[in-house]
């Protein structure tokens, strides 16, 4: 069974470019949370940014597959206002992830990133792991494969490491 899902809000394609390759590297299901209102153009970018200020929850819509059903959900977003953009706060405080392993990859133009991965343990109530941080600018040069490559490791480390834990006591330890 595939028990890790991606799930990415992306408002101008940078973020969904990563999960995109993500996607290509793993074959791993991918998740969309689309803005019910766009965000297009100059209004877009200041109700993005009082969303920011403000803290809000604006409404988004989810297409994907159901949450449940993953073991470890890895959440793509970009940052805002040095923290995490409002579409993804909704979702969590939606969706009840402390359960689940969480793993993160933020974009961003330069600085913020550790407050959105901050904001998304507070919400998830777990410290993500790994956490990748991209730049913006890492993303449009052509994403290095090997800084993916490396996250993908660390996510199936992370998976494999979590189920040796919960091996019922009874069980002999896993063998190194
Ligand atoms: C409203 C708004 C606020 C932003 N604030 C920051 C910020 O504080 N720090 C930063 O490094 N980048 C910031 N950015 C840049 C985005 O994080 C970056 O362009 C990101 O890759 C966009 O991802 P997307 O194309 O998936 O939406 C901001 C972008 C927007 C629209």
């Amino acid at each position: 069974m595939n028990d890790i899902l991606l799930v990415c809000y992306s408002r101008t394609g940078n973020t969904r470019l990563v999960a995109d390759e993500l996607v290509r590297l793993t074959g791993w299901p991918l998740g969309l949370i689309h803005d019910t209102r766009p965000r297009a153009g100059a209004s877009g970018d200041w109700r993005c940014m009082l969303d920011a200020w403000l803290r809000n929850r604006p409404d988004y819509r989810y297409e994907g597959p159901a949450l449940e059903r993953f073991e470890h959900i890895v959440l793509l977003t970009p940052v805002w206002m040095k923290g995490l953009a409002a579409p993804l706060r909704t979702f969590l405080g939606d969706h009840d992830l402390s359960r689940q392993r969480i793993s993160v990859i933020c974009t961003q133009g330069g600085r913020g990133g550790f407050n959105a991965v901050e904001e998304i343990a507070r919400l998830t109530r777990q410290v993500p792991s790994p956490v990748q941080i991209l730049l913006q600018s890492e993303v449009l040069g052509g994403l290095s494969p090997q800084r993916l490559e490396d996250f993908v490791v660390q996510v199936l480390a992370s998976s494999t490491y979590q189920r040796d834990r919960q091996r019922p006591a009874w069980l002999s330890p896993v063998a190194s």
